[in-house]
């Protein structure tokens, strides 16, 4: 008997796939970017399982072109708003994410845009590299520090309660969040954190660190009046999904200093990014590599690969998403 067809949309770590290749006939899309809606569909045609990157939109009609014999969608990311739930749902179609795994990663890199953006180091780097330090001065590029600063977290799941922990810990920082109203006894405990209304973080706040999933309620949640309210020395760093920002108004709100500065890792229309944003000083940018540490993305992969396994096998799988 032929073995199971499992296709994967974009080359990942060895880890994952040679996980998959001891067990079942392997496909991975061998070119850089991700493919358009008609190469996915031929390309996931006949699959048992699709291992799937964020950036593949995977709707009623990719799993209609992948046939009946689709069981399962692994996605190579813990954030699944590339997938249509529903549409999974009505075809018993399981779907899975990578939780936990890239926690640490994406805390890290959250911590490691807070401080480029406070103190300034890609615009330091820039400056040196232009051959325009002529000498040490007092008032040469100064920033801000992270110890006894406030900082606002929206959305306290396990990045979010990482980001805080790191914060809290490490650098001395005051703690508040919001998190749909809910208030994280654990995390009041341990590190005196607080939960506040959405206003409240937005006005108290020095730094402001977004970890939210993608939703339609949670789309442009920071926009024009919320940067109003923000301190005019606040920082926000963004490593959740590019359209919980309003662009336009984040790109207006930096230039117009109505915020001290930005580290975003997300886009909202990505890979493309907006235009306005190109030239802020005070603006550090990565694109999407938040997770992209050889140990999470390596995790990621063989974690993928084994809601895979335990699925054709029969077996419930390791991180379904509900
Ligand atoms: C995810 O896994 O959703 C992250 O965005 C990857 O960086």
């Amino acid at each position: 008997m032929d073995k199971p067809l499992v296709v994967v949309t974009r080359k990942i770590p060895e880890a994952g796939l040679k996980l998959l290749e001891e067990k079942f006939q392997v496909k991975v899309y061998a070119r850089d970017g991700s493919m358009k809606p008609e190469e996915l569909k031929k390309f996931v045609k006949g699959a048992q399982a699709i291992l799937a990157l964020l950036n593949d939109k995977v709707d009623e009609s990719i799993l209609a072109a992948a046939g009946l014999q689709l069981k399962i969608v692994a996605n190579y990311a813990v954030g699944y708003d590339n997938i249509d739930l529903a549409a999974a749902k009505k075809r018993k179609i399981i779907i899975t994410n990578t939780p936990g795994v890239l926690t640490e990663a994406v805390a890290e890199h959250s911590i490691a845009l807070m401080m480029a953006a406070a103190r300034r180091v890609v615009e330091s780097d820039k400056f040196t590299r232009a051959g325009r330090y002529e000498g040490w001065e007092p008032e040469l590029l100064l920033g801000y520090e992270l110890q006894g600063k406030t900082l606002g977290i929206m959305g306290l799941g396990r990045i979010g309660g990482r980001v805080a922990e790191i914060a809290a810990k490490g650098f001395g920082m005051k703690i508040i969040y919001y998190d749909n109203g809910n208030s994280n006894k654990e995390m009041n405990t341990a590190l005196g954190a607080e939960a506040v209304s959405v206003r409240k973080l937005l006005t108290a706040s020095d730094f402001i660190s977004i970890h939210v999933p993608l939703t339609a309620q949670t789309k442009h949640l920071i926009g024009k009046r919320e940067f109003e309210s923000m301190n005019k020395n606040a920082i926000l760093v963004n490593t959740s999904r590019g359209p919980v920002i309003d662009e336009k108004a984040l790109a207006f709100a930096l230039a117009k200093k109505i915020i001290a500065g930005a580290g975003i890792d997300v886009f909202e229309f990505e890979p493309k990014i907006t235009r306005e944003l190109l030239k802020l000083e005070n603006l550090v940018m990565t694109p999407h590599t938040a997770s992209a540490t050889v140990e999470a993305r390596n995790a990621m992969a063989e974690l993928a690969a084994k809601n895979i396994i335990a699925v054709l096998g029969g077996r419930a799988p390791l991180t379904p998403v509900k």
